[in-house]
């Protein structure tokens, strides 16, 4: 395991230093893989004097810029909103941009890793596609039999709140990835697209439910899911993704939804 170390000081160091921000030294246990240079992933650590108030994401955006430009990992609103960055930390799923330096007991290394379940491209990057795929699937955008209206498609605040939840998915793939069921077999649907139909099979406004029941009734559909709670654990969202996937399940056997 190799340990970079730099000397340089930063404008940002300067200002912390100035207004009284009491910096401590992190190590980021970093798993890089480069298959164009080695064909094994090889663990290297990276030291940073940091705010234990910043967030990993930050940490890896100065080891990028200031130690080695060669890292790679996707990132783009730095704010939970865009999915882009969820990745291990210490051995969980989490977005970088929402993990404070201080919440994963930076005293010690802090490992990061790429997310399980898919193959590793580079570094913490990940092929999405089988996720994105799993996602298409399952038809997530309103389907109806073509009864134009001639105006908005009204629904009450009761019908609204029956899918409020599943709405806020934001497709970081955490708790696809999180799931033993889909690390075993990457043809299982997964948690993601699960929720995302669950999306619209509970949409009052919404006539496709029967034909992603059925999409969801396969061998490699929800009754994969073994119920471990770890999606559900993941979700940077906080969405109740194994309540979700339980809903679907009893939608499969009683037609209701
Ligand atoms: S359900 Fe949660 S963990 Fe899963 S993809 Fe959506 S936001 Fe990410
Ligand atoms: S960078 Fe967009 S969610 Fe973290």
């Amino acid at each position: 395991m190799s340990t970079p170390t730099v000397e340089k000081h930063s404008a940002a160091l300067d200002a912390a230093e100035a207004d009284g921000t009491q910096l401590i030294t992190v190590t980021l246990r970093i798993r890089r893989f480069n298959p164009e240079e080695h064909p094994d992933p090889v663990w290297v650590d990276y030291q940073l004097q940091m705010d234990p108030k910043e967030r990993v994401l930050d940490a890896l955006n100065k080891v990028k810029w200031e130690q080695d430009g060669t890292l790679t990992y996707r990132r783009s609103c730095a704010h939970g909103i865009c999915g882009s960055d969820a990745m291990r930390i210490n051995g969980r799923n989490r977005l970088a941009c929402k993990t404070l330096l201080k919440d994963v007991n930076p005293e010690k290394p802090i490992t990061i890793e790429a997310i399980k379940g898919l193959a590793v491209l580079k570094d913490l990057i990940v092929d999405m596609d089988p996720f994105f795929q799993a996602y298409k699937d399952v038809m997530p955008f309103l389907i109806t039999k073509g009864n134009e209206p001639t105006r908005e498609r009204l629904q009450s605040q009761e019908d609204r709140e029956r899918f409020d939840d599943t709405t806020k998915c934001i497709l970081c793939a955490a708790c696809t990835s999180s799931c033993p069921v889909f690390w075993n077999d990457g043809q299982y649907f997964g948690p993601a697209a699960i929720v995302n139909a669950h999306r619209f099979i509970f949409d009052s406004r919404d006539e496709g439910a029967e034909q992603r029941l059925e999409i969801l009734n396969d061998r490699d559909g929800v009754w994969r899911c073994r119920t471990t709670f770890n999606c559900s654990e993941a979700c940077p969202r906080g969405i109740e993704v194994t309540k979700a996937i339980q809903e679907v399940k009893r939608a499969l056997v009683t037609r209701r939804f």
